[in-house]
């Protein structure tokens, strides 16, 4: 089995982080999460598609710092890119209840990263251990978001680059992206293309459904939702890859990963192997959370998600 290239950082443990960070100082912490979190995914299972993307944000611009909820004018919560997101007030709740449990103890970042894991279970993922001790990031900007954040019409080696240039590799990417197994997008995000796509590279049948569905433009085009996967969208499975092969990949970039020679062998494992998939895809994940994760002196732990202190 290929392993898409080297795998540099992220195989050595990342110094600061440990599983029992929490055994003294806040020993409920995971359980409170995984009530809160099992108890919104109850009321509403779209939360693990919110809470998914929410957390590949936040990695995408600067590591997994929580950087991604502070609510400030330029902030990366104002990008383009984060247009869409949800999950913010559920992560904000948790955080309420761990300061009454545990006060300025938990920070956001590891808040972000357990919901992540426990909503990823709820849909079917593998559990995966967590080590925790992240620290929350004091900067955030739109505009780093609007240049790192992938909107879905990038290239394959823009894809790439960026998990390359944070310790991942090829198959993480095509791994991780298997996320749009589940969720929506908007018809903003799938209109170029609907209006671009050369015949061969969209089944006709489902490309005539998106112009149907995605028929409306200018507001309602950022508002109409279609499925990232047309097949079981609701299921956490190894669909998504075998729509690829179907030519269904909703994203440009999601259709891509079947033609590109560097990521096509691994989508072709990915539908061969759906047990395999969720494996990887849990693993996949608990190295994004463990990338250029500040720890020790670094950062701060939050009192609100949505701010950074005041002193
Ligand atoms: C690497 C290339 C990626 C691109 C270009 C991309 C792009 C997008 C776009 C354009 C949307 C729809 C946004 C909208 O119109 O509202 C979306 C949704 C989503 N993405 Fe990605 N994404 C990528 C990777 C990932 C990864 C690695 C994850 C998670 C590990 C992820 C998780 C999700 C989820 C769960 C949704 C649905 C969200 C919802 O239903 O609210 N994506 N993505």
């Amino acid at each position: 089995m290929a392993d898409g290239g080297q795998r540099p950082a992220y195989e050595n443990p990342v110094e600061g982080l440990d599983s029992g960070y929490y055994a003294k100082s806040c020993p409920d912490m995971e359980g409170i999460v995984q009530r809160i979190v099992n108890e919104a995914f109850d009321a509403d299972y779209t939360v693990a598609a919110g809470l998914i993307r929410l957390f590949f944000h936040d990695f995408a611009v600067g590591g997994c710092d929580a950087s991604i909820l502070i609510d400030a004018p330029g902030s990366e919560k104002y990008a383009k890119s984060s247009k869409t997101l949800r999950g913010f007030g559920l992560i904000e709740a948790i955080k309420t209840e761990l300061e009454e449990h545990c006060p300025r103890t938990v920070s956001c970042a590891d808040i972000l990263t357990a919901a992540t894991r426990d909503v990823s279970r709820e849909v079917g993922v593998g559990y995966w251990p967590l080590k925790f001790g992240r620290k929350d990031g004091k900067q955030s900007s739109a505009a780093a978001a609007d240049k790192y954040v992938p909107m879905g019409r990038e290239s394959v080696t823009d894809l790439i680059a960026l998990f390359e240039s944070n310790g991942l590799n090829v198959r993480d990417l095509v791994v991780l992206s298997g996320a749009h197994s589940i969720g929506k997008a908007t018809c903003a995000a799938v209109k170029p293309r609907l209006c671009n796509s050369k015949p061969d590279t969209l089944d006709r049948k489902y490309g005539d459904f998106l112009r149907r569905k995605c028929r409306h433009s200018g507001y309602f085009a950022e508002y109409e939702r279609v499925e990232l996967d047309g097949e079981t969208p609701t299921v956490f499975d190894n669909m998504y890859f075998k729509n690829l092969e179907r030519k269904m990949g909703l994203l440009e970039t999601d259709q891509k990963m079947l033609e590109d020679s560097r990521t096509k062998s691994f989508v072709q494992e990915m539908v061969r192997e759906p047990e395999e998939f969720k494996h990887e895809f849990a693993m996949a994940m608990r190295r994004l959370g463990e990338v250029q994760v500040l720890t020790g002196n670094e950062g701060e732990v939050r009192h609100k998600c949505s701010a950074v202190n005041k002193y």
